[in-house]
């Protein structure tokens, strides 16, 4: 009731209302910075400084941590999951805080059975708990970490942004997971930009907007364009489902063209042109070779077959040092692994063109300098 939430000159939160009940799935939109994950990070513990009433199953409560909040019920998946792909499931499931035999040794049997059983409560039969989890696809591992923290105790799980990386048959499975957390009774918080994904799945929905509330509706009461324009706030700017056309000129040399590109079981004689001024989508579910494709070009991995041409011109992408000289330039679908979240933003900038910032030595300054450019 009435939550606000400052940081420094920003009110991320201002006087929000918020509400969930048990047995519901509650859609929280609303643009980038909107304030969705703050609001959810204090239902959580993550922020525990914040005005306003918090009110849990009838009890005014303040948590100190998330660990608090998990002691009572509320869990939250965050975008960058935290389970740890090289253990197994089972550790996953219970992540630092495995069952123990009398002499103080882990008690792997138990922790096996105890882990299968609860997936299978969840309604996920054919996990093999045994495995590592990077056997699994993302949207299992997402899976998995949302019965981590069922197992932790929650009976209020906070979802932020879980489709974004699913495809379409991933999503449906996820959603079938959520109705069977509802038919358990507990309350989930999806947050999504996807609004579609939001209609498709909530009960009610929340639209925030620069830090206040706009509405909360039953999702059977909305459709997506009256929940794109109370996320914007303007009717003019409804136009998110018309296509921009470009004129695209093919007259000229296409700046990349691939011809037959073939590679392994994957790539089976992929042709596309991308002419100046343009943009290509790529689609196709996970699996289908698009990453593949994007490391050919990009000289992480080789065609087997097949031609690239660069402005008209055959060329062998020896390596992504290459790639780069050519003035390609990759960002990869798991930004975590190219991404330096310990440092600082320059860095993360300048790092893989230091030679050219700064020929000879190392200096800060010339990486401010060409990072704020
Ligand atoms: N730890 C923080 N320190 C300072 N400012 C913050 C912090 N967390 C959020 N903010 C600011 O609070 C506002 C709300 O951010 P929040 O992350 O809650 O938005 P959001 O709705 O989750 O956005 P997105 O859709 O991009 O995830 C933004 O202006 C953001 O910059
Ligand atoms: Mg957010």
């Amino acid at each position: 009731q009435g939550v606000s939430k400052r940081f420094g000159g920003t009110l991320a939160l201002d006087h929000v209302d918020f509400d969930l009940n048990a047995g519901e799935v509650h859609g929280l939109v609303g643009e980038n910075g909107a304030g969705k994950s703050t609001l959810m990070k204090i239902l959580s513990g993550y922020h525990p400084e914040f005005e306003g009433n918090f009110i849990l199953k009838g009890k005014k409560v303040h948590f100190t941590s998330t660990k608090d909040a998990l002691a009572q019920g509320i869990g939250m998946i965050y975008q960058e999951l935290s389970v740890i792909k090289t253990l197994t499931v089972a550790e996953n499931i219970f992540l630092g805080d495995p069952p123990t035999t009398k002499t103080g040794l882990v008690d792997w049997r138990r922790m096996y059975r105890e882990a299968d059983n609860h997936l299978k409560q969840l309604g996920m039969m054919n996990i093999d708990v045994r495995a590592e989890l990077s056997t699994y696809t993302v949207a299992t591992r997402q899976m998995i970490e949302i019965a981590r923290v069922i197992f932790s105790g929650a009976d209020i799980i906070i979802m932020d942004e879980p489709t974004s990386a699913l495809s379409h048959n991933e999503i449906q499975s996820l959603f079938e997971f959520i109705r069977v957390l509802k038919s358990q009774g507990k309350g989930v918080v999806f947050i999504s930009h996807f609004l579609d994904d939001v209609l498709a799945i909530s009960d009610r929905i929340t639209v925030l907007r620069n830090g206040k509330k706009v509405m909360t509706v039953n999702a059977g009461d909305v459709d997506k364009r009256t929940l794109t324009q109370a996320v914007l706030g303007k009717e003019e700017s409804v136009e998110v489902g018309r296509k921009q056309h470009v004129d695209v000129n093919t007259e000229v040399t296409p700046i990349v063209e691939v011809r037959n590109l073939k590679r392994r079981r994957q790539l089976h004689g992929v042709n596309f042109r991308v002419y100046p001024g343009e943009i290509v989508g790529i689609y196709g579910s996970m699996g289908a070779g698009k990453t593949q494709l994007a490391e050919c070009l990009f000289g992480i991995i080789h065609p087997d077959e097949g031609e690239i041409l660069l402005d008209g011109k055959p060329i062998r992408i020896a390596n992504s040092t290459h790639a780069r000289s050519l003035g390609i330039g990759y960002v990869p679908a798991n930004r975590q692994t190219t991404l330096f979240g310990s440092n600082e933003i320059f860095k993360n900038i300048t790092l893989t063109h230091l030679s050219a910032v700064c020929p000879g030595l190392v200096s800060v300054s010339r990486e401010l300098t060409a990072a704020n450019k």
